[in-house]
């Protein structure tokens, strides 16, 4: 999604600057044109050479080019970019920007530029409580910047508090969705359902199933990033929540359904890729089964279908995990819960299905026009889903 896209990487001097490495690899891999911009401070914690080795282009620094040269670079890139990342952001750069102060080459780019501007962050947790810095954040949010609010954790005093960069998938997330406000989800509500619903057997058992959520949190991070207002209501999962997406955890189908009621209300698609208990335990246990008896028996009874029970104006998209005649299965399931879009979800293949990295999916519309995909990545699978749901909403 950032192929075609330029993203200027502002550096400045603080022990944090050697993860700018990380950030613009992660940036330069995802397809962005990354252009580095250092203060010179930057330059004595990561040497320049490695940011052009891994970006594969020229670093713009304060040393050594001449001015006029300078001044030409930072004015046609400020113009070209599409956003502007300063990670990690000194509290020196945060008040040079709050007080419009332009002395360096980034600082110059920021004051010249009509691209968002991101900033992240990383100092001393006292120079980050300092209401100095505080009011400084506060006045370049005023002014629209978008501020990675600083991690908790170990500093480079050696002390536990506040002021360590954000997590750098938090970094990249925030990235995609600034590049996407203008998606063609731009102004769509999309509420998304991920991972295996838990229902509770006692205190410490439940029944479960192999989802890992990973469908789900791809179709939430790609609508994100096309420009949609989404909501992910998640049942638990090992994954990391997607920055820039309202997240609300879930345990059961209950839980799940009354949630997804909730998110709907204003929505313009609910896409259902969770893999919902069909049973739950008639009665919980409220203390935990002995295991005394030689066999013991659940009596279970229905959840509530939750694709078919939650109402409104929005389009509904299920998806179908089949075994066996795939197409068949997923097309009844698309006319007996009155959904405009399933995917059908071949889950014989060890590449495809719960816990995998990639998919193989056949996507049936309400009209009957049936499209089968290759092999791809989630990813790739949910932006192929959010391609139909554009055709659909419009
Ligand atoms: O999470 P991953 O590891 O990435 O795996 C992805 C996946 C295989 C879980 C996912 O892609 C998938 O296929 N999800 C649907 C699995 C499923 O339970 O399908 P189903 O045929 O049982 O249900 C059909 C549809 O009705 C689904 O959209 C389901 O969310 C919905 N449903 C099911 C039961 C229920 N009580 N209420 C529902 O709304």
């Amino acid at each position: 999604m950032l192929a075609q896209k330029t993203v200027v990487l502002g550096i400045t001097g603080g022990i944090a600057a050697y993860k700018a490495a990380d950030i613009a690899s992660k940036l330069t891999q995802a397809g962005a044109k990354v252009e580095v911009v250092m203060t010179e401070s930057a330059t004595k914690f990561i040497a320049p050479l490695t940011l052009r080795n891994i970006t594969g282009r020229p670093v713009i620094t304060d040393l050594f080019e001449p001015a006029a040269e300078h001044s030409l670079e930072h004015i046609a890139l400020a113009e070209a970019t599409d956003v502007v990342l300063i990670a990690p952001a000194t509290a020196n750069t945060i008040a040079k920007l709050a007080a419009g102060i332009a002395d360096n080459m980034l600082t110059c780019l920021v004051l010249a530029t009509k691209a968002p501007v991101i900033v992240a962050p990383a100092m001393n947790d006292n120079m980050f409580q300092n209401p100095a810095t505080k009011d400084n954040l506060a006045r370049l949010k005023a002014r629209g910047f978008v501020i990675i609010e600083p991690g908790y954790g170990r500093l480079a005093s050696g002390k536990i508090g506040w002021g360590r960069l954000a997590e750098i998938e938090t970094i990249i997330g925030t990235v995609k969705q600034m590049l996407g406000r203008k998606g063609d989800l731009a102004g769509k509500r999309i509420v998304v359902t991920a991972g295996g619903t838990q229902e509770p057997i006692d205190p410490v058992r439940h029944i479960g199933n192999r989802s890992s959520g990973k469908m789900g949190y791809a179709v939430a991070e790609a609508a994100r990033d096309r420009g949609a207002e989404v909501t992910l209501v998640t049942a638990p999962t090992s994954l990391a929540q997607p920055v820039g997406v309202e997240v609300v955890p879930v345990q059961t189908a209950g839980q799940m359904k009354e949630a997804v009621a909730k998110a709907v209300a204003k929505a313009d698609a609910l896409i259902m890729a969770a893999a919902v208990a069909d049973y739950q335990p008639k009665s919980i246990s409220p203390a935990k089964i002995k295991k005394e008896a030689p066999t013991l028996t659940l009596e279970l009874v229905r959840t509530p279908d939750i694709l078919t029970e939650v109402k409104g104006d929005f389009l509904k998209v299920g998806f179908a995990a089949e075994s066996e005649d795939v197409i068949a299965n997923a097309k009844e399931k698309l006319k007996k819960k009155g959904l405009d879009l399933i995917v059908a979800n071949d889950i014989t293949s060890a590449e495809s299905g719960f816990g995998t990295d990639t998919n193989k999916v056949t996507i049936i519309d309400r009209n009957g026009k049936v499209e089968s995909l290759p092999l791809l990545s989630k990813r790739e699978v949910a932006d192929k889903i959010l391609d139909k749901v554009v055709e659909l909403i419009s």
